[in-house]
């Protein structure tokens, strides 16, 4: 199912190359024309969709999102604890990138990182941060925002080291980013750590942290065929009787 209506014609002028004179701004070379008609054709929420239930939903956040991880698994969607985790630096200023889910409990969702990395300096600087998973397998999405906590250097080395060789190899090649020199050099610090990692495999890595984040916000998206999304957001209350969240349904 694919929203997109015939593009507006004065967006595609046959003007292959112009780039001198005429309105640059409004040709559209073959290459261009050729990457619209490749998104047009592009489809979203083209399965088979799972209904959801929001009045059957839990009254906390942490049993549904654990459910559906599971059942974006069992669906076959590829690697479901794979999430976006945008940050911003002191100025506001947004940035985002993919990381892996070690886990979401009372505490919260946790991932690991370098405290040097971009993200650990951003976090550093200002420790909130949102979280999104995209599961199409399902037509789900999760967010979640909150607060931000690193979880200590013991735990972040026994989460990193329960982890495989290629991992801690990952962690030990550091400098996570740094400006790199060359694809040379990387090998080069590359095959020493998956050395290292072999042989010490409780190797420390100061830098590599555990993060927590716990949510203030979580919503759950369920994609409709007929567009009629549900979207249900619990928010974090001090209500007596409300298992600490609110909860209210959002347009979609
Ligand atoms: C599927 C996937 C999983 C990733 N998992 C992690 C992770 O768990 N931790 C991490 O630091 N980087 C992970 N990365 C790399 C990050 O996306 C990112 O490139 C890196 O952390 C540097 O980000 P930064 O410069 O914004 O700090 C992963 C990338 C992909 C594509």
């Amino acid at each position: 199912m694919s929203d997109h209506s015939a593009g507006s014609p004065h967006h595609d002028t046959a003007a292959p190359g112009a780039d001198g004179g005429g309105d640059a701004a409004h040709t559209v070379d073959a290459a261009g024309r050729a990457f619209r008609q490749l998104l047009r054709g592009l489809r979203v929420w083209d399965v088979e969709l799972p209904s959801f239930d929001p009045e059957a939903a839990p009254a906390e956040p942490l049993p549904l999102f654990r459910q559906w991880l599971r059942e974006a698994a069992e669906a076959g969607q590829p690697e479901p604890h794979t999430m976006a985790l945008a940050t911003a630096d002191a100025a506001g200023n947004p940035s985002v990138r993919t990381v892996m889910l070690h886990d979401a409990d009372e505490r919260g969702w946790h991932f690991g990182s370098h405290r040097g990395s971009r993200k650990g300096r951003e976090l550093a600087a200002r420790p909130r941060a949102a979280l999104d998973f995209y599961w199409p397998a399902v037509g789900r999405q999760v967010r979640v925002g909150g607060a931000v906590t690193e979880a200590g250097p013991k735990e972040s080395a026994a989460d990193l080291h329960r982890r495989s060789t290629g991992a801690l190899a990952a962690a030990l090649v550091g400098r996570q980013s740094e400006v790199l020199g060359s694809v040379e050099e990387l090998a080069r610090a590359s095959e020493a750590a998956w050395e290292r990692a072999r042989r010490e495999p409780e190797a420390p890595v100061p830098s590599w942290t555990l993060y927590v984040l716990e949510p203030d916000e979580v919503e759950f998206f369920q994609g409709d065929a007929r567009r009629r999304h549900v979207r249900l957001n619990y928010r974090r209350s001090g209500r007596a009787g409300t298992g600490g969240w609110e909860r209210e349904l959002l347009w979609p």
